[in-house]
C-alpha cells in the first residue's frame, strides 16, 4: 500500500522535514502560516504518521499480547472477552495468538509479539517451562499468567482455586453415593490438570474409593476416543473439562449406555453450552470473564507503575449441579 513519506509532505509544503515533524508532534512553536502549509500538504497527500515510530518514541505502543493454547475452546474465548473489554476501556489494543498447545509455536508467537513491541503479555501457557519467556521477563517484559502458572517462573497470576473446585465436585459425588471413579483429565503438563489430579488422588485415598486416573488433553476428541475404549462403566466419569465430558457422553451413549442412569459424567469450566447439553452437564464453574478482566487490570497496573509485581489472584470456583449426575441407590 502506497504511503506518502514525511519528506514528500515537506516538499509539497515547501518547508523542512523538522518543521513538518514539529507541526505533527506539537513539539515546538511554529508560525500559523507554516502550520497551515503543512496541514494542507498532509491532507492533500493523505499522509499518516507512523504510529509505531510515534509510539516507540514514547516507549509505549498501548498494545497487549495474549498467547493462549486453544482458541476453539469457549473457555478461553470467554476469558479473552473479559480481558479485551477491560483493555479497550483503557485505550489498549489486544493481539491474540493461539499456540495450539504446541511449545514450539508458543515460542515463535512470543518472538513475534516481542517484535511488535507489546507493552505487556497475558499468558496461558502450554504448560512446559519456557526459557525464552524467562529471558524476556528478566529483560523487563511485563507478564501476567492467566489460568495456568508455569512452575519455576516468577510472575503475577490470576487463577481459580482448582483444588477447591475439585473438592466441591468430589464431595458432592461421594455424598450422592458414587464409589467407583474414573478421571479423564486434561494435558498432564498443565498447571490446571496437575492440581485437579492432586485433589482427586487425595480424595480417593482419604475416602478409600475405587479409582483410575488418565491424562489425555482438554478436547472433545480426547474424551470421545478414550470413552470408546472403556469396557466397564464406573459409577462416575469425572472429566478434566467440559469438552472432554461432551466427547465422553456422546461416546458412551453411542455404546448404548444412558447418562446418568448407567453412569454419571461431570465436567469443569461451565462453558455456555454445558447447560444446553443432553443431559445438561454437572460441572465446576470458572469465572471466565472475571479472570480475563482481573488479569488485564493487574497487567496494566504493572505496566503503568513500571514495576515487577509477583502478585497472585485466586478466584472462587462454583459447583453447578445439573442432570448428568444422579443419586446412587445406597
Ligand atoms: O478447558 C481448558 C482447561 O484448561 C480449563 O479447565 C482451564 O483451566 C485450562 O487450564
Amino acid at each position: 500500500m502506497y504511503r506518502p513519506s514525511i519528506k514528500e509532505v515537506a516538499k509539497k509544503a515547501g518547508v523542512s522535514i523538522s518543521t513538518v515533524s514539529r507541526v505533527l508532534n506539537n513539539s515546538a512553536p511554529v508560525s500559523e502560516s507554516l502550520r497551515k502549509k503543512v496541514e494542507t500538504a498532509v491532507k492533500e497527500l493523505g499522509y499518516l504518521p507512523s504510529n509505531i515510530a510515534k509510539s516507540l518514541r514514547k516507549g509505549k505502543t498501548k498494545t497487549i499480547g495474549f498467547i493462549l493454547p486453544d482458541i476453539t475452546n469457549p473457555f478461553f474465548a470467554n476469558i479473552v472477552r473479559g480481558a479485551e473489554d477491560y483493555l479497550r476501556r483503557k485505550g489498549y489494543a489486544l493481539i491474540l495468538c493461539n499456540s495450539d498447545q504446541d511449545k514450539e509455536q508458543e515460542i515463535q508467537l512470543l518472538e513475534t509479539l516481542i517484535s511488535k513491541h507489546i507493552d505487556g503479555l497475558l499468558f496461558t501457557g502450554t504448560g512446559s517451562f519456557n526459557s525464552l519467556l524467562v529471558e524476556k521477563i528478566k529483560k523487563g517484559l511485563k507478564v501476567v499468567f492467566l489460568d495456568r502458572i508455569i512452575e519455576g517462573i516468577n510472575s503475577s497470576y490470576v487463577v481459580i482455586d482448582n483444588m477447591k473446585g475439585m473438592n466441591l465436585l468430589l464431595d458432592f459425588l461421594v455424598k450422592s453415593g458414587h464409589r467407583n471413579f474414573v478421571f479423564i483429565n486434561g494435558n498432564k503438563e498443565t498447571f490446571s490438570a496437575k492440581i485437579r489430579y492432586e485433589a482427586f488422588i487425595e480424595k480417593m485415598k482419604k475416602e478409600n474409593l475405587k479409582y483410575k486416573h488418565y491424562f489425555t488433553n482438554f478436547s472433545y476428541e480426547a474424551g470421545y476416543k478414550f470413552a470408546r475404549k472403556m469396557k466397564i462403566m464406573p459409577d462416575v466419569i469425572v472429566c478434566g473439562n467440559d469438552l472432554i465430558a461432551y466427547g465422553v457422553i456422546d461416546a458412551i451413549e453411542e455404546m448404548g449406555y444412558k447418562v446418568p442412569d448407567d453412569v454419571s459424567v461431570t465436567g469443569f469450566d461451565d462453558i455456555p453450552f454445558s447447560k444446553h447439553f443432553k443431559p445438561p452437564l454437572t460441572t465446576v464453574r470458572q469465572p471466565m470473564y472475571k479472570m480475563g478482566e482481573k488479569a488485564a487490570e493487574l497487567l496494566l497496573k504493572i505496566i503503568e507503575e513500571n514495576k515487577f509485581l509477583n502478585k497472585g489472584m485466586v478466584l472462587e470456583p462454583e459447583l453447578i449441579i445439573r442432570n448428568s449426575t444422579k443419586e446412587m441407590v445406597k
